[in-house]
């Protein structure tokens, strides 16, 4: 009766974790992969494991409930890892294999170097199934485009505010003081900059190259809104990621503000002057597209780099140089992903 209860209690243990960890994760897909669903009841199986070396065996093992408490709380942290930025499928589940595999058959062996080659080697064996699952699921993730990958954990967990996941640099050593929505969106507090500038320079054609899922499109679009007149062209190529940003664009009641093209930047076609370029599609790309539109920006507009941090160097490198060749005049605000903020140098006074 005891053992019964003692099993009762620990399922319940494990089913309390497993229901936290999917609130907490915000797991939104309708049907969860064989792989996610491994992930997800990856603390949950440890915590269990740990908890009934304590209560369901006759001889408490403390060694063993440790290794499982402490493997559980690495899961655990690696579940919040996943939910704030990508993650391959099935490396979680993966690593319970190797530790949870490892930690049993160290511990027979510690307790037994006499035991039988199959009671270490059992538990090993499942140490070396996860490794293999480790290495082919990471070689799928990398398979995977960049972009794909942030769009996909988007459409799983959402797109709520966490602390911004850019790594500290001299010029922004607090980077969690900002927050995201996810790594390719701009931060939002570059996002709420971008909608004061519109309604304080009052734009009449905004450029933006690199739409994403749309979101620093609309809250340029709500400036415009708030202006009452201007446009925006956006443009981004991958047919995946401008569906989903025109489906978001539809649905915001903004459409008027927008005209969106699923095309790369440095082939669109952009009537008249443009009054704010808001560079935000490929690192390398900035540079060329600066070049490209420079002789279409108003003398007296802006022209905006996103992700110019020390860290990321490439459009730091490409302003600076626009600078020294005498084609911009460059301020670097110190965000986390950085942002340039430039003037063509030949303005009117
Ligand atoms: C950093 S994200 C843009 C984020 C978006 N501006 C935001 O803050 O919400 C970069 C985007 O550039 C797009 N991209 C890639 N090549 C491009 C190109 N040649 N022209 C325009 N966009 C491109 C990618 O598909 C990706 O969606």
């Amino acid at each position: 009766m005891q053992a019964l209860l003692s099993i009762l209690a620990v399922s319940a243990a494990m089913a309390a974790i497993l229901w936290v960890d999917v609130r907490r994760r915000r797991f939104r897909a309708r049907s969860v992969s064989p792989l996610a669903g491994l992930d997800l009841a990856a603390p949950a199986v440890a915590a269990g494991a740990a908890l009934s070396r304590l209560f369901v065996r006759p001889e408490p093992a403390w060694p063993l409930f440790s290794a499982g408490a402490l493997i559980g709380a690495y899961l655990w942290q690696r579940g919040e890892r996943a939910r704030q930025t990508p993650l391959a499928e099935g490396v979680i589940g993966a690593e319970l294999l190797i530790a949870g595999g490892l930690a049993v058959a160290i511990h027979r062996w510690i307790e037994d170097a006499a035991a039988p080659v199959l009671q270490v080697g059992a538990p090993a064996l499942v140490a070396g199934c996860g490794v293999v699952l480790l290495v082919a699921v990471r070689r799928r993730f990398r398979r995977r485009d960049a972009v794909r990958r942030v769009l996909d954990h988007a459409v799983h967990h959402g797109s709520a505010a966490k602390p911004e996941y850019h790594r500290p640099t001299p010029e922004c050593p607090q980077p969690n003081r900002w927050r995201m929505l996810d790594t390719m969106t701009a931060e939002i507090e570059v996002l709420e900059f971008l909608r004061t500038l519109v309604t304080t320079v009052k734009p009449r054609l905004v450029v933006e190259t690199g739409t994403f899922l749309g979101i620093s499109t609309l809250y340029i679009a709500e400036g415009l809104r708030e202006n009452g007149f201007g446009k925006i062209v956006t443009c981004d190529p991958d047919p995946e990621v401008f569906a989903r940003a025109k489906d978001k664009m539809d649905a915001s009641g903004l459409g008027d503000w927008i005209d969106y093209r699923c095309q790369p930047s440095l082939e669109i076609d952009v009537a008249g002057t443009i009054d704010l370029l808001f560079c935000d599609s490929l690192p390398e790309l900035r540079e060329p597209e600066v070049r490209h539109f420079l002789p279409q920006v108003n003398p007296n507009g802006l022209i905006l780099m996103h992700d110019a941090s020390s860290h990321l160097r490439t459009v730091r490198a490409a302003a600076l140089r626009l600078e020294k060749e005498g084609l911009l005049s460059v301020v670097l605000l110190p965000t986390p992903r950085g942002l340039v903020v430039a003037q063509k140098r030949d303005r009117t006074p």
